[in-house]
């Protein structure tokens, strides 16, 4: 069984609805290959990373950059994975009411020291909440899944 881990901060109804989708959608009963669990980043270890095939962070955008959730979960498993999981597959979304732009450069840089393969293109819900942001998410959760799911990553 390949694990596909989501590592998501869902500070808000919104957020929540968003996590929720993502993990509808990687969670689908013809993906019979693979698990897939959603852990709060504050929750979240470097074994968790250490145990995984491939990952999506989820993060809301506050004072320009990811949440510091996400951030403290970059900080507690760089080192300890730096090594072991090079090459790791992995995509992202953005919650940012207003622009996205911070969080979006710092996720690439720290996804690039990491060495992480970037598998789907990022996902930014930017502005004004609108329904459509959890069709997106939930085709975010299961295309990754689906990939793992057939082995091509
Ligand atoms: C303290 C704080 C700082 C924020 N800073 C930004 C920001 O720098 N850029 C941005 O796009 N949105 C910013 N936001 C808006 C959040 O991204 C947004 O409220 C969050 O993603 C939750 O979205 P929701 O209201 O749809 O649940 C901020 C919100 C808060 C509470």
């Amino acid at each position: 069984m390949k694990k596909l881990l989501i590592i998501a901060h869902a500070p808000s109804p919104n957020t929540e609805k968003m996590v929720a989708s993502v993990l509808a959608g990687a969670q689908q009963s013809e993906f019979t290959n693979i698990s897939a669990i959603w852990i709060p980043p504050l929750s979240a270890t470097a074994e968790d990373v250490l145990a995984c095939d491939a990952i999506i962070l989820g993060t809301t955008e506050n004072l320009g950059y990811m949440s510091g959730a996400l951030k403290d979960f970059f900080d507690r498993i760089y080192y300890p994975c730096l090594e072991l999981k090079q090459g790791l597959s992995f995509s992202y979304y953005i919650r940012a009411g207003h622009d996205g732009t911070g969080t979006n450069n710092a996720i690439q840089s720290i996804c690039k020291g990491l060495k992480w393969r970037q598998i789907q293109p990022e996902l930014i819900c930017r502005g004004p909440w609108q329904e459509n942001y959890l069709t997106e998410c939930h085709s975010l959760g299961e295309s990754i899944a689906c990939g793992l799911d057939i082995g091509i990553y």
